[in-house]
């Protein structure tokens, strides 16, 4: 709610951001901060990059890293926790990160989909994907490969049952799940679950 001169009001009364000039720019989500709000220092390397910000507590990790980091490859498709877009490697297994915090990932190793190719190759992933039609609208795409990733972590040799599995956090509005599966599948096959970046 606003008062007269337009500025926002929580349901509380605590007052908030002014609001935008009609017709204006509307903030960031990140910028928009109730005032009083203490921000905390985050440190953690992002794609082999150290990033150090002040940010608000309760600013979930997928807006840190699409928001202030502009690392968009990471999606919202759900923001609780149901369909997987969000998914990035944190120190090297993969977590929503519409579930955290940026502050829990403080001093942390993380990768997003911007960071998994190395010196214009892609990870070998990324190529089964691309050599097995694993995507259609690619919404999904980021996060079903970097859980995909992290499965050949866990299990470098996995049967079908088991990459159905693995992905069973990872939704698909296509329903593209066939070919998903068979790129996982490849992937396995071509040793990519025996360590990092190709
Ligand atoms: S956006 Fe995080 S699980 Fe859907
Ligand atoms: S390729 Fe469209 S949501 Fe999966």
């Amino acid at each position: 709610m606003n008062d007269a001169d337009g500025t926002n009001f929580f349901a509380d009364g605590t007052p908030g951001q002014p609001a935008p000039e009609r017709g204006g720019k509307i903030a960031p989500f990140h910028d928009r901060q109730p005032r009083g709000v203490v921000p905390v220092r985050v440190s953690m390397t992002v794609n082999g990059s150290t990033e150090e910000h002040d940010v608000e507590p309760r600013m979930l990790l997928v807006f840190y890293l699409r928001e202030v980091l502009g690392l968009t490859g990471t999606k919202v498709g759900c923001d609780t926790t149901s369909c997987g877009a969000c998914t990035v490697l944190l120190n090297g297994e993969s977590v929503k990160s519409c579930t955290m915090f940026a502050v829990q990932a403080d001093g942390t190793d993380i990768t997003t989909i911007e960071g998994l190719a190395t010196n214009g190759e892609f990870h070998p992933m990324q190529q089964a994907f691309h050599e097995n039609h694993g995507l259609q609208c690619g919404y999904c795409t980021a996060g079903m490969v970097l859980a995909a990733v992290s499965l050949l972590e866990e299990h470098p040799n996995p049967t079908e049952a088991d990459v159905r599995e693995g992905l069973e956090g990872n939704l698909c509005r296509c329903t593209g799940y066939h070919n998903i599966v068979k790129a996982v599948l490849a992937a396995a096959g071509s040793g990519s679950g025996s360590g990092g970046a190709a």
